[in-house]
């Protein structure tokens, strides 16, 4: 086949340069014998439409779409799977004919398949906290909620932010809201940090001993060393302290399922990943 006829897949984004995804696809590729190219391309939200068009007409078969382009690729799509609707953002195009794109969001099925195919942690009918209202919850709280836990509440610095996320899920699920002092004397079976927090070295203000017997810590963060809120999640005892290294390679894998309708393997490839950090 040659290079000009191969399908091409792309992430694009702004900054780029940080980008696994080339990396990890290219692992899904040689794994299982898919002949195609990806590659990240860094693109400026003016000219975001033009460049899906350009690399449609590229042969550009999909794309992969991150910070800060998941709200214009989700205005962009002609077709949105429910899990992209309930997000309000997308980080899947599936480039089917001119201006006729398909936006899925796969980082919440991404993380449930981390927590229950990886580490077997089961959701269902789980006391669950999620840390943090902004669009890393927004896009993760569909595939959470299909999982029936038994108690979902989000705590937020700002407490208006997570009622407006409950009320959007409202019609599939009764999501409890409050801040973070609220959450003392109270404990949960798994807590998820979407919080942008770890970013800048901080932890929100948590009080102790929110964890139950046999609990789980996930941060949806990942890095070289341990975020803050997995440092705290240990020193409270939690009994799985988990990173967002699965969920960044199962919201690929997912993905090239999506475009590819052929399901790699991850756990090498999160490891290798996890490797080269
Ligand atoms: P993202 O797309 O990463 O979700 P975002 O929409 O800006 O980014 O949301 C960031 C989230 O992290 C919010 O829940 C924010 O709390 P506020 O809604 O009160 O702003 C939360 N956050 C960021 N830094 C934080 C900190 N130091 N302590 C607690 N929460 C923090």
């Amino acid at each position: 086949m040659s290079s000009q006829k191969i399908d091409r897949y792309a992430v694009m984004g702004n900054p780029i340069a940080h980008s696994k995804s080339p990396q990890i696809h290219q692992q899904f590729a040689e794994q299982t014998g898919e002949q195609l190219s990806y590659e990240k391309i860094k693109v400026e939200t003016e000219v975001f439409v033009d460049a899906v068009t350009d690399f449609y007409h590229n042969n550009g078969k999909g794309l992969n779409i991150t910070v800060p382009l998941k709200e214009e690729a989700f205005r962009l799509a002609t077709k949105l799977t429910e899990r992209a609707q309930r997000a309000g953002a997308v980080n899947t195009l599936i480039l089917h004919t001119e201006n006729n794109y398909t936006g899925d969001n796969t980082d919440g099925v991404g993380m449930v398949n981390d927590l229950t195919v990886n580490h077997s942690i089961e959701l269902r009918d789980k006391d669950i906290l999620i840390l943090g209202a902004g669009g890393a919850v927004r896009g993760v709280l569909e595939p959470i909620i299909t999982q029936q836990p038994a108690r979902l509440i989000i705590a937020n610095r700002t407490r208006e932010r997570a009622e407006n996320l409950a009320n959007d899920f409202s019609d599939i699920a009764q999501i409890e809201v409050c801040d973070f002092s609220q959450l003392a004397g109270q404990q949960f079976d798994i807590i998820i940090n979407g919080t942008s927090a770890s970013l800048s070295g901080e932890l929100p203000p948590l009080p102790d001993n929110l964890f139950k017997a046999q609990a789980s810590a996930y941060d949806m963060m990942y890095g070289k060393e341990d975020t803050p809120f997995m440092l705290w999640a240990k020193q409270n005892h939690a009994s799985a302290v988990l990173d967002g290294l699965g969920m960044l390679v199962e919201q690929a894998a997912e993905s090239f399922y999506c475009w590819r309708k052929v399901r790699p393997k991850t756990k090498s490839i999160i490891q290798a990943i996890r490797n080269s950090l």
